[in-house]
């Protein structure tokens, strides 16, 4: 027990800390073979190591947030460590919805949701909301100014805003006066925005006293009007963890600011106080992926929504005909670290074009079409042409085109001047037909008033008598017409 306590202070997390993870088994399992492993590879912490660095005079943080750059290295590892070991363990996942805010929460966001996790090919272990604990969080913010460490405040959300904000003048008012007011928040009795409940508790940014509950008279779609107090994300997001047994809350680095209050209210109220872990956010360049900024996009019409395929959110990824397992893969190349990281697209991109290639049968398309007319076929010519669905693997099936004496080809396959180093059809220069077994060979350009080039008679041979040429175009006879969209970089 005593080492075990010894490896985990060894890690950078203080000495209650260490305890309060002891009494969580699971998570004791997975950080201690995780700890034994990166040790193994790092080799034993120094004195220099384990030598505590003075905390920043400002921010009061938790004890285990004092990081030295080493040891973010050390607790990155560790992290990527535990997440193999639980994965190992069977670990279980819950998705649960924050669901504090009466006046954001719509029952369509949380479809939405739910339909990108399973598009993704996840299963939830159990999907849970915030307002399932409405009554216990309750309780336990009765049980909060009991213990002193909360109290009912009754400044102007515009008098908190900013900084230097001065304490309020009701932080030292008696516990018995905030369990009554407390009480009266609940029952209706103050007005939106006229009493607040506050943690006593200094924030990392230096922030004094965060919002623990205020005042709301909107519905909330799932417990109606049963509430007219609502908890905020610092009061509830822990707390939930803590009451659903989590081992580790993993979130975004901007979280980091949040996790000395995560720590303090679990420990205020002497409760399971799970580990939250931050990771850096996937940063894209040429698009931007934060919901501020893409909800400016759609109001100002620049997107169409939320789906617009330029983006890179799940559904615009969903309707532009990206497999899920691509973004699976390209995540797992990204890997999960702590640093901000920014990927280019093309990463992306590829990991799509290695799931296509797999599973989408091929199919030719001209996209700006080119008529050409073949002048030694018989009028009536039509031929069914066998076309491998994949043609890296004959094995995976064939279909069959038409060929007949009119097809269409891109108009970039041919040019009137030859140019060095051009491959394909010129006046001069035969090109072979993909698939079909013939080679084309230029007899007349017509062109229309302006001079643009709007049809080609050739003549044509089989691929086994002609002479090889340098290049086979794709081409369509009898074609589909579709409408295809391109899209450029946002
Ligand atoms: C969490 O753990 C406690 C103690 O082991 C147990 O009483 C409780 O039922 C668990 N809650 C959930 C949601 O699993
Ligand atoms: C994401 O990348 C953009 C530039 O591509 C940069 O301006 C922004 O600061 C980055 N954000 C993060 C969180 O790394
Ligand atoms: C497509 O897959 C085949 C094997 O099935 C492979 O030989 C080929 O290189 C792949 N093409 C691309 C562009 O990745």
């Amino acid at each position: 027990m005593a080492d075990i306590l010894k490896l985990f202070t060894s890690i950078g997390l203080s000495e209650q800390k260490a305890k309060e993870t002891q009494k969580n088994e699971a998570l004791t399992s997975a950080l201690t073979e995780a700890v034994i492993q990166v040790l193994h590879l790092l080799g034993p912490k120094t004195e220099a190591d384990l030598e505590k660095k003075p905390k920043a005079p400002k921010a009061k943080a938790a004890e285990n947030d004092v990081k030295t750059e080493k040891e973010e290295v050390t607790v990155n590892a560790v992290f990527s460590e535990c997440e193999l070991f639980l994965q190992a363990n069977n670990g279980i996942c819950f998705l649960r919805y924050d669901d504090t805010n009466p006046e954001k929460e719509e029952e369509k966001y949380f479809t939405a949701i739910k339909d990108m996790v399973e598009w993704l090919g996840y299963t939830p272990y159990d999907i849970t909301h915030a307002s399932d604990n409405f009554q216990k969080l309750y309780d336990l913010a009765v049980d909060l100014i009991r213990r002193g460490h909360a109290y009912v405040c009754h400044q102007k959300v515009e008098e908190l805003k900013g900084h230097n904000v001065p304490p309020s003048p009701w932080r030292d008012r008696p516990t018995e006066e905030s369990l009554v007011l407390f009480e009266r928040m609940k029952k209706g009795i103050f007005a939106e925005g006229e009493a607040t409940l506050r943690m006593k508790m200094v924030m990392e940014d230096g922030k004094m006293d965060p919002v623990a509950y205020r005042i709301k008279y909107t519905p909330h779609h799932r417990t109606g009007d049963e509430w007219c107090i609502y908890p905020t994300y610092d009061y509830t997001h822990c707390l939930c963890d803590s009451i659903e047994n989590i081992t580790h809350s993993l979130c975004t680095k901007e979280f980091q600011a949040r996790r000395s209050s995560y720590y303090w209210l679990c420990n205020a109220l002497d409760v399971y106080c799970p580990v939250q872990w931050e990771y850096g956010r996937l940063n894209l360049t040429y698009t931007v992926v934060s919901k501020r900024k893409i909800i400016k996009l759609v109001e100002t019409g620049v997107v169409r929504d939320w789906d617009d395929p330029r983006l890179f959110t799940l559904t615009a990824l969903r309707r532009r005909g990206f497999p899920p397992e691509a973004i699976n893969n390209f995540c797992a190349r990204v890997g999960v670290t702590v640093s901000q990281t920014t990927t280019e697209p093309h990463l992306l991109e590829s990991c799509v074009r290695d799931v296509l290639n797999d599973t989408a049968p091929r199919a030719m398309a001209v996209l700006e079409p080119l008529k050409v007319t073949i002048t030694n076929l018989p009028k009536d010519t039509k031929m069914d042409v066998r076309v491998p669905n994949f043609p890296a693997n004959e094995d995976k099936g064939t279909h069959t085109i038409p060929f007949t004496r009119t097809i269409f080809i891109e108009q970039s396959d041919f040019r009137e001047v030859m140019e060095k180093g051009y491959k394909r059809l010129t006046p001069e220069q035969p090109v072979g037909l993909r698939h079909a077994g013939y080679v084309i060979s230029v007899q007349k350009v017509i062109k229309d008033s302006q001079g643009k080039v709007v049809e080609l008679e050739v003549t044509c041979c089989s691929s086994e008598t002609a002479e090889k040429p340098k290049a086979f175009i794709h081409w369509v006879s009898q074609p589909l017409v579709c409408e295809v969209r391109l899209y450029e970089r946002l």
